[in-house]
């Protein structure tokens, strides 16, 4: 039996990757803030087999904190020897800055820092797996200088297709650390050939309210679909980094520095 963690497990495409390991039977660890979505999601699935959510347990924690994705961390040590698959699908998006209680950026940390502390802190578990597979849920294809290194809480100036963008960069510079911490890791970052209907999570504006719901009424795919890639990739996971879209894969970005950028961000972090 496998062991998969998946953030952002309550809901959408993370809900539909829990319900869908849950009844191939497998260990499912759900990370996300509203017990009340996890409940529901068992209770659904208890109605076709009561035995599926014997294996399913639920960390309650807001990863946008770093002392949350610590102490998750932590309790999934305690709790599992080893960890097979993770997926990071916390999702909350934001049009404005906002800063936590911490005094951090919410983006930032929530789409970089936590996926950043999850993955190197669970790295023993990963490494006691035959076939450790990260599924970071971050579109691969940001530009190599999409990180600005002198501003990554975008202090100076914010902009959600500018945080977007770095932190999409730096889940792809994770995957370097990770697969030097870890080589028979396969980490992937994987984003959707197109729109999924899901919750959208957010606080934004009523343009981008109204389009996500216009789109999701007409060009979106089900949470179930899309993730049938995803399925296909743990099931048979490349070693190393690699990215796609939907069932394709697509090339990483290169850039002359990655690796210098890589260990720079991990140098960063450490002041979280
Ligand atoms: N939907 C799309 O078309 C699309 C396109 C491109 C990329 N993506 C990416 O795909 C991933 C999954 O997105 P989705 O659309 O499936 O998500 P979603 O339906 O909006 O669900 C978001 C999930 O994140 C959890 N979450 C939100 N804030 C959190 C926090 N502070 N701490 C912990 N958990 C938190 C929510 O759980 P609670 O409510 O329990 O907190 C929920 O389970 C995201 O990385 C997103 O950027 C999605």
């Amino acid at each position: 039996m496998k062991t998969v963690v998946i953030t952002g497990g309550t809901d959408g495409m993370g809900a539909a990757l829990a319900s869908h390991y849950l009844r191939e039977s497998e260990r499912v660890v759900v990370v996300g803030r509203s017990r009340v979505k996890f409940e529901a999601l068992l209770a659904a699935l208890a109605a076709d087999d009561p035995a599926t959510t014997d294996r399913a347990s639920f960390i309650a924690a807001d990863l946008s904190l770093t002392a949350e994705s610590r102490r998750v961390v932590e309790q999934i040590k305690a709790r599992h020897e080893r960890v097979d698959v993770l997926v990071l699908a916390a999702s909350f998006i934001r049009q404005k800055r906002h800063e936590t209680v911490e005094g951090h950026e919410a983006s930032w940390v929530l789409f970089f820092v936590s996926k950043y502390i999850l993955t190197t802190g669970l790295t023993s578990l990963l490494a006691d797996s035959d076939h450790p597979t990260v599924v970071n849920i971050s579109v691969p294809g940001a530009r190599v200088e999409a990180i600005d290194f002198d501003d990554l809480e975008s202090v100076r100036c914010f902009s959600f297709i500018r945080s977007n963008a770095q932190q999409r960069r730096a889940n792809e510079l994770l995957g370097i650390l990770a697969t030097v911490e870890n080589p028979t890791l396969a980490y992937l970052t994987w984003g959707p050939r197109r729109l999924v209907k899901t919750s959208f999570a957010g606080d934004v504006g009523w343009v981008m309210k109204m389009s996500s719901v216009i789109l999701g009424a007409v060009a979106a795919q089900r949470p179930a679909d899309a993730i049938e890639p995803i399925i296909a990739l743990v099931a048979d996971p490349p070693t190393g980094r690699a990215a796609y879209r939907g069932a394709a894969r697509v090339p990483l970005v290169h850039g002359p520095h990655d690796a210098d950028d890589a260990y720079r961000l991990a140098t960063a972090i450490k002041e979280y």
